[in-house]
């Protein structure tokens, strides 16, 4: 049953390149997430150009060694580091300007010149303090039907952006106009939110500080001309999604999900690129499922199979630590998956985190009150 679903999969008459010849390539998670983007992006970075990110925020999360450093990257991309890789944060990504920096400081203890190679959309919306208070609170709030968010404000960073009361990255050039704009943003914050503890100059000072870093190292860019002039200049672009397929906003496990567009459709929306750029589309796919938060899991091991494939696959969250719910391969999240994106290769993981154990289950299909549901 296995290979005959597989060869479905696999069997779509598009021309593709692989990773390694492609001149744009996207990287998506298949089920929700942690399957090891970064580890392929990580591989194939080092002979691309520019390396972007499309969608998201500091919720992804990977650990990345070289030259016998360990490297902990939320927000930044995987070509980071690489000298001849330009990395970019799209419009379509949300930044917490101090993550940002924390994580450039591992770079900066190891010797990593990334000057020139971290250009941010002006477009690119701004995570505010306040806001990952608000996500604190929305969770709290929920009690038992939390989401079981990062707490990293994604969630109403977005939401603010379709309210238009967001604040974006280019909105820091001109300081004068960024404070009567910030004080405005936390006003309607607070009043959305009831929030009156906020304190609002401890941020604009960080952000005055951190702003003038930013313009001085030039990284705040109009990552429409960047993309264009790097499409038409011939560059090879990698771009990294962040979380997975089952957590988009629109085709995701609604409301458990993220509050992005983690599918292909948010590579054009997010980096302000054409459709037919995309030369190849890599889903990657871990041996079993895991999930982090809330939300149905129809494959999920409560049992001690559960608890083996967390442990052996060291199925813990690499932003906040959680330990990820564990189950076997569901080829139906696959299935689906391959309808949205239309990928044009699968690149299967931790296939060995499997070893030894007597009988490996896959999902094919559903079943409902005994009736097979087609998917
Ligand atoms: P948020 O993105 O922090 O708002 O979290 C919303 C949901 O997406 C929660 O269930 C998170 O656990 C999940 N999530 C967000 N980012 C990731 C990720 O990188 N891997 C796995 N789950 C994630």
């Amino acid at each position: 049953m296995l290979s005959k679903i597989s060869h479905r999969l696999f069997s779509q008459k598009v021309p593709c390149k692989s990773g390694l010849n492609s001149r744009f390539c996207v990287i998506l998670g298949s089920q929700w997430g942690d399957e090891g983007k970064g580890k392929l992006v990580d591989i194939l970075a080092k002979d691309y150009d520019v390396c972007a990110r499309f969608n998201g925020g500091a919720n992804a999360g990977h650990t990345v060694v070289a030259d016998g450093h360990k490297y902990a990257f939320h927000l930044l991309p995987c070509g980071i580091l690489y000298q001849k890789c330009v990395n970019v944060l799209g419009n379509g990504v949300v930044v917490h300007i101090p993550t940002m920096f924390e994580e450039l400081e591992q770079l900066d203890k190891n010797g990593i010149d990334y000057k020139g190679r971290l250009l941010i959309s002006d477009r690119a919306h701004l995570v505010s303090d306040i806001l990952i208070q608000a996500d604190g609170m929305l969770e709290q709030q929920k009690g038992k039907a939390a989401i079981g968010t990062t707490k990293r404000g994604i969630g109403p960073t977005y939401a603010s952006k379709a309210l238009r009361i967001g604040l974006r990255v280019g909105d820091l050039a001109d300081w004068t106009r960024f404070r009567e704009k910030y004080d405005t943003f936390v006003k309607e914050v607070s009043y959305l939110y009831r929030i009156d503890n906020f304190d609002s100059r401890k941020e604009l000072d960080q952000l005055r500080t951190l702003s003038e870093r930013m313009s001085k190292d030039r990284m705040i860019i109009d990552s429409i001309e960047y993309m264009s002039k790097a499409l038409t200049g011939g560059k090879r672009i990698i771009a990294e999604g962040a979380n997975a397929t089952m957590l988009d906003m629109d085709f995701g496990t609604y409301p458990y999900i993220t509050s992005s567009s983690t599918t292909v459709g948010g590579v054009c929306t997010g980096l302000g690129v054409p459709p037919q750029v995309v030369e190849t589309n890599i889903g990657i796919m871990k041996a079993y499922t895991t999930r982090v938060g809330g939300g149905p899991f129809p494959t999920e091991l409560l049992d001690e199979t559960g608890v083996r494939l967390q442990k052996v696959g060291f199925e813990f969250g690499a932003t906040t630590g959680r330990p990820r719910r564990c189950g076997w391969l569901d080829l139906n999240v696959v299935k689906f998956s391959n309808k949205i994106n239309g990928l044009t290769s699968i690149n299967m993981t931790k296939l060995d985190v499997l070893s030894g154990i007597p009988k490996i289950q896959v999902a094919v299909n559903y079943e409902l009150d005994g009736k097979i549901l087609n998917g």
